[in-house]
């Protein structure tokens, strides 16, 4: 492990954290409490070049790296975890796989948009009968002529609706578990595509989540991503990145929830004093930082392993199995530390509580990074 922030990732941090501090943050709360997503904001992100932070600047983007993305989905997450998602999908599970198994027309017709911000993107492949074992999955595909003819329905896609472009995974060939799955590049204004239902969540509520449906969906050919039976080991490559913008959603949430945590104990007053100088906060605080410390480590490692070219598989199943967890646990502590305010609305470390709950849970639940990382340590 050998990673080291360069002058450009710290320019794009302090860029990303002024941004999350003007723009972003001050309607976290209205936009959580309103289920509502902005586009304008997304649109300012675009200009800031945040939507296409590790493409080439060929295909629209800024030539970053994956270090960089993470640093940005991280600092947008410390003020707001619907925002960080909203970023992390668009770029590692509707940019990524374009960028790594597009055609040449592919990139400059899907890519380009999408890293400038002119489009959103989604990724579906989890649906009501197939969530962990997600090659159990029911979309089937059927050459028709020049098209593939799509019939079936995703479910929790982030960004549903709000999202131009959809890389879906659907069953070509139902003799083959794995290699009978194709991955397609999917328009939203493609006949037969339509949206259903949106969920009503827990947290990140500014972040749209909805069912996809495909009733005789017709996709032209040239737009199968990768080879036909591709498509899980397509998934299954697009999450192992994914996983680490998750990690990073994770550092961003807990962190923001310790800088209020910090603030706030430095400032309440009990028995005297405040109450970070007493050790049962004191002690927890220091906890905290340290969970988060460590979280981060993964988080970066993981991410310039893959900027290095090499293998990051198990290391994002880590960082997103670790980070989740000290997410859920540093909030948790958040609140306790904020007493009774911390449970009122009038503070945010309870959003940051209920938005910390889903890194345990989507591109894979912490159940199944324990078992990517197991099947890969004793393989
Ligand atoms: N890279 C490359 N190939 C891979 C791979 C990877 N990371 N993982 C598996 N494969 C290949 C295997 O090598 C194997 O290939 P061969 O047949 O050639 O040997 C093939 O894929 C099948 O692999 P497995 O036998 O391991 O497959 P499995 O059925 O046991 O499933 C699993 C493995 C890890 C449990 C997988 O199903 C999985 O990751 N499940 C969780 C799904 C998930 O994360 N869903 C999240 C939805 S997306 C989401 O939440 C997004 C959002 O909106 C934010």
């Amino acid at each position: 492990m050998q990673f080291k922030l360069t002058e450009e990732h710290e320019m794009i941090r302090k860029m990303v954290r002024d941004f999350a501090r003007k723009e972003v943050e001050p309607t976290a709360a209205e936009r959580d409490e309103e289920e509502r997503f902005d586009r304008e904001l997304f649109d300012k992100m675009a200009e800031l070049g945040l939507t296409g932070i590790p493409w080439p600047e060929e295909y629209g983007g800024i030539g970053s790296d994956y270090l960089a993305y993470v640093i940005a989905v991280e600092e947008l997450s410390r003020v707001c975890a619907s925002t960080g998602v909203t970023l992390s999908a668009h770029t590692s599970l509707a940019g990524w796989p374009v960028y790594k198994f597009g055609t040449e027309e592919q990139k400059q017709k899907y890519l380009k948009p999408m890293a400038q911000g002119e489009k959103i993107g989604a990724y579906g492949l989890t649906e009501p009968g197939s969530g962990s074992d997600a090659g159990g999955m029911k979309t089937y595909a059927k050459l028709d002529g020049d098209d593939y003819v799509l019939n079936g329905s995703k479910i929790f896609i982030t960004n549903g609706g709000i999202a131009d472009i959809y890389i879906v995974f659907a069953v070509t060939d139902p003799s083959h578990k794995h290699k009978g799955t194709t991955a397609f590049i999917v328009e939203s204004s493609f006949p037969g595509f339509s949206v259903g239902k949106k969920e009503k969540k827990l947290g990140i509520r500014s972040s749209p989540t909805t069912e996809i449906i495909f009733e005789d969906c017709r996709v032209p050919k040239e737009n199968m991503l990768g080879e036909e039976g591709d498509g899980f080991k397509i998934a299954m490559m697009t999450l192992d990145g994914g996983r680490n913008g998750i990690a990073a959603q994770a550092v961003g949430i807990a962190q923001g929830a310790l800088d209020a945590s910090v603030h706030y104990a430095k400032e309440r007053q009990q028995f005297g004093k405040p109450i970070a100088a007493q050790q049962g906060i004191g002690f927890k605080l220091a906890d905290m930082a340290t969970s988060i410390e460590a979280a981060r480590l993964l988080t970066y490692q993981a991410a310039w392993l893959e900027s290095e070219g090499l293998p990051y598989g198990k290391e994002s199943a880590m960082s997103k199995l670790f980070a989740g967890d000290a997410a859920m646990k540093v909030t948790t502590e958040a609140v306790q530390v904020f007493g009774g305010y911390g449970y009122t609305k009038d503070y945010p470390v309870e959003r940051y509580m209920r938005d910390a709950k889903i890194t345990q849970i989507y591109e894979g639940t912490q159940e199944i990074q324990r078992l990517v990382i197991s099947r890969m340590i004793t393989k």
